[in-house]
């Protein structure tokens, strides 16, 4: 314990923990990472315990995170897995894609996290939304944007009439990254393949982007989301008929932290509910 967490009462100091972002624990005993490691030993070295260090680390940059954050470097999306394309594209059904990613062999994210996260929703619908990345509470219950920042879009959802049922929901990750952090250029470049399919897939009439790093990766495109947002794009692939409308606007995560936000995602609600009634969805 540090000497501000000494300072607060237990229920601050646990308040003072999830807001720094950690949700997990590691350990049943407080170890201070920053007391000088022991004397090397001349023992042949056995794999460090998992520490609480790497996790606060991770756990800053989640809270610290931007939603203005520099593109990632236009990743090289064959170098990490080759075959991630092909392997997207012979998925003929939503549920073929999901066992396509259950099978997917070299995604070390598989391996950290608890459980695939697919989507949610109406398969059927008209709008899809996409974020960044299951958190804890996704990875731990299975399913997209179901703690806080998925009761915010729920709100979203409602302000323009929408609901779980008239909208499909995914993410651009579909395994949580550990520690919540961002996700790197290559976990994009290879699960990227995966939500094109699951676009063409699903062939919606809109797609909303939900955070910078779904609106740069989706869109090809390194601004930040405060460039991004509030205009529309023709997103297309060979897979679509047609182009898909897509709209990009800020992460609810990123609007519970900056609630001054709201009001211009309120305005790209605004567009979105504008151009549902002009296709009469
Ligand atoms: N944030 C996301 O981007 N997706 C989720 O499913 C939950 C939180």
């Amino acid at each position: 314990m540090n000497a501000i967490e000494a300072a607060m009462p237990p229920f601050e100091t646990l308040r003072w923990y999830l807001d720094a972002g950690v949700d997990e624990c590691v350990g049943e005993i407080a170890a201070n990472r920053f007391a000088a490691p022991p004397p090397v030993s001349a023992q042949p070295q056995t794999p460090a315990p998992p520490s609480l260090a790497p996790s606060l680390a991770a756990a800053r940059q989640s809270a610290n995170k931007s939603e203005d954050r520099p593109a990632h470097p236009k990743p090289a999306a064959t170098a990490q897995h080759p075959a991630a394309p092909s392997i997207a594209a012979g998925a003929k059904t939503l549920d073929e894609l999901k066992a396509a990613l259950l099978a997917l062999e070299g995604c070390a994210l598989k391996s950290t996290a608890t459980q695939l996260v697919f989507a949610d929703g109406n398969p059927e619908a008209k709008v899809m939304f996409i974020g960044e990345a299951p958190g804890a509470d996704e990875d731990r219950i299975g399913r997209p944007f179901v703690g806080q920042a998925g009761r915010l879009l729920d709100k979203m959802l409602g302000s323009v009439g929408l609901d779980r049922d008239k909208s499909y929901i995914t993410n651009l990750l579909v395994w949580r990254p550990p520690g919540n952090r961002t996700p790197t250029a290559q976990e994009v470049a290879m699960l990227l393949p995966f939500l094109e399919r699951h676009i063409e897939l699903v062939d919606p009439e809109l797609v909303v982007l939900l955070g910078g790093t779904a609106a740069q990766a989706v869109l090809a495109k390194s601004e930040g989301i405060t460039k991004l947002r509030g205009k529309w794009f023709d997103y297309a692939t060979p897979g679509l008929v047609r182009p898909v409308h897509a709209l990009a606007t800020f992460h609810p995560a990123y609007l519970l932290r900056q609630p001054a936000q709201k009001r211009e995602a309120w305005r790209d609600l605004l567009m979105l509910r504008r151009k549902l009634d002009d296709l009469g969805v």
